[in-house]
């Protein structure tokens, strides 16, 4: 019987309540791994090679030697399996279980690979796509590689949670500098003068997946991205602000600290890119884009 979240732990399929795993895994001791979120329409991984690409790249980065092939496989065998129409996939995988020291297991331990598929269902996020989400500023004291998608998420997690305290939906994290960086959890963007502004991808910044495709859907609307960091002390100034990830799609901001953004509603760049990313899962769905 499959019974959701259905999860696959090291090639074996089964309940995620029944996984097991053991307290000197690498990822439990270190937060020594990577991950991958994917969204699911039409029972299908959507975006399936960026986000396979960007998991190799992890690996590569923090030198885990996985099978990056062999989990794509599984992970569509899983989603075949769940019967998961709309929903989302989890990836993960860490260095393995070893006697506790900082350095690498010598010679290497196997990778202890996760992942599971459950359902979304409607849109969690309908209400917020309407009136738009509140937001705090939180300083951003993330390691200096936040472009790996590594499960080391203590500050993102410190961060999301003062936005909860604070009954806001996210936090935009400012570095020392003054520029706003990105969301806890998601990529964040403004628009000023009908223009799209965007955190330059680099080191300081995850390499977010929805913002590749939104900067591609923003390109062939004609609409204008100039890729530049933000300061918070121009948040007066920004006509419209939004956010993007794989659960949340392309969400308008309408309030940061208690200020609000441009109008203080959602802008109409927002929602040309909410409609024309909607747009896209349907051509997606019909085989009309990649
Ligand atoms: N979060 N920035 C950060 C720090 C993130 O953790 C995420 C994703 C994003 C958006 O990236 P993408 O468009 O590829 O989802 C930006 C995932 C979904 C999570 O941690 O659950």
């Amino acid at each position: 019987m499959i019974q959701l979240p259905w999860a696959n732990w090291n090639g074996t399929a089964m309940p995620l309540s029944e996984v097991r795993v053991s307290v000197l895994d690498r990822g439990f001791l270190f937060g020594d791994g990577i991950y991958e979120v994917l969204r699911v329409y039409g029972g299908r991984p959507f975006l399936l090679r960026e986000h396979m690409v960007r998991l190799r790249r992890s690996l590569r980065e923090i030198r885990i030697e996985a099978d990056a092939e062999r989990l794509e496989q599984r992970m569509l065998a899983t989603l075949a399996e769940s019967g998961v129409h709309s929903g989302m996939v989890y990836l993960q995988v860490t260095r393995g279980v070893a006697p506790r020291t900082h350095k690498f297991p010598n010679p290497p331990v196997r990778p202890n690979e996760l992942l599971y598929i459950d359902a979304i269902d409607g849109d969690p996020y309908g209400d917020y796509r309407e009136a738009g989400a509140r937001l705090i500023t939180a300083p951003d004291i993330r390691w200096g590689r936040c472009d790996i998608k590594s499960v080391n998420l203590l500050a993102n997690c410190l961060a999301s949670q003062a936005a909860a305290d604070a009954g806001c939906l996210e936090a935009l994290l400012i570095a020392a500098d003054g520029t706003i960086t990105e969301g806890s959890h998601t990529s964040i963007f403004a628009v000023q003068n009908g223009r799209i502004l965007a955190t330059p991808q680099g080191a300081n910044i995850l390499p977010g997946i929805t913002r590749g495709l939104l900067v591609k859907l923003a390109a062939r609307a004609g609409i204008e991205i100039e890729e530049r960091l933000v300061k918070q002390g121009e948040l007066a100034a920004i006509d419209e602000m939004f956010l993007t990830g794989t659960t949340s799609e392309v969400l308008p901001v309408t309030q940061v600290d208690g200020r609000p953004i441009g109008s203080g509603r959602p802008g109409p760049v927002t929602a040309r890119l909410v409609a024309t990313y909607n747009e896209f899962v349907r051509d997606w769905l019909a085989g009309r884009a990649e």
